[in-house]
C-alpha cells in the first residue's frame, strides 16, 4: 500500500514535469527558428541594399572620349572632359583636365595637370621665364613637355592611359609617368 501510494505521489510530479519540459523545448526551438527565419528575411534585403554599391564595379578601366586625333599637335593642348563617378550611393560628375600632345612618331600622350608637389594644377607655357615647360603657380614646380619634374616636385606628372578609336582620343585611368624617363 505504502509503495502504491508513493507511486501515486511521485508519478503526477514526474510525468507533467517531463511533458512540460519537452513541450517548452519544442516551442522554444519552433519559435526560435521562426523568429530567425523572419529576421533573416527582413535583414538580408537591408544587407543587400547596403553592400550593393560595393558589388558594382566602379568603372575602373573605362575610357572616355576626349579629343579628335586630328586636333592633336606636338604642342601640349588642354582638354577638359567629364567623369561620372559612383561613390556608394552618391553619384557625381567630376570635371577633369588632360594636356594632350603627340611625339615625332605620332604617338599620343596625355598628362594629368595635378602637380606632384601638393596637388595644384599646372599649366603649359604659363611662366615667361621658363618657356615650353609646365609650371605650377603654387610653389613654382616646373616640368618638361614629357612631364619630367625639374624643380620642387618630387615626381613626374602622371599620365592617362590612352586609346585611339575611330579618329578619337580616349582617356582612361591615371598612371605613373613612363615617358618622362626617356628624357636625358
Ligand atoms: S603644389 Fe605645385 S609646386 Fe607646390
Amino acid at each position: 500500500m505504502s509503495s502504491h501510494n508513493e507511486q501515486q505521489e511521485t508519478w503526477p510530479e514526474q510525468r507533467p514535469g517531463r511533458k512540460e519540459m519537452s513541450r517548452r523545448q519544442f516551442l522554444t526551438y519552433t519559435l526560435g527558428g521562426a523568429t530567425a527565419f523572419m529576421g533573416a528575411g527582413a535583414i538580408l534585403p537591408m544587407v543587400r541594399f547596403a553592400v550593393d554599391p560595393i558589388l558594382h564595379k566602379k568603372g575602373e578601366g573605362d575610357f572616355i572620349k576626349v579629343a579628335e586625333v586630328a586636333k592633336i599637335t606636338d604642342q601640349p593642348q588642354e582638354f577638359t572632359f567629364e567623369l561620372k563617378q559612383q561613390d556608394g550611393w552618391y553619384a557625381s560628375t567630376a570635371s577633369l583636365i588632360a594636356w594632350i600632345r603627340k611625339d615625332e612618331s605620332g604617338e599620343i600622350y596625355a598628362l594629368s595637370p595635378i602637380c606632384k608637389h601638393l596637388g595644384c594644377t599646372v599649366g603649359w607655357n604659363s611662366n615667361k621665364d621658363h618657356p615650353d615647360e609646365y609650371h605650377c603657380p603654387c610653389h613654382g614646380a616646373r616640368y618638361t613637355k614629357l612631364g619630367k619634374n625639374l624643380s620642387v616636385a618630387p615626381k613626374p606628372l602622371d599620365q592617362y592611359k590612352t586609346k585611339i578609336e575611330n579618329g578619337w582620343v580616349y582617356l582612361g585611368d591615371i598612371t605613373p609617368n613612363t615617358e618622362a624617363n626617356k628624357e636625358a
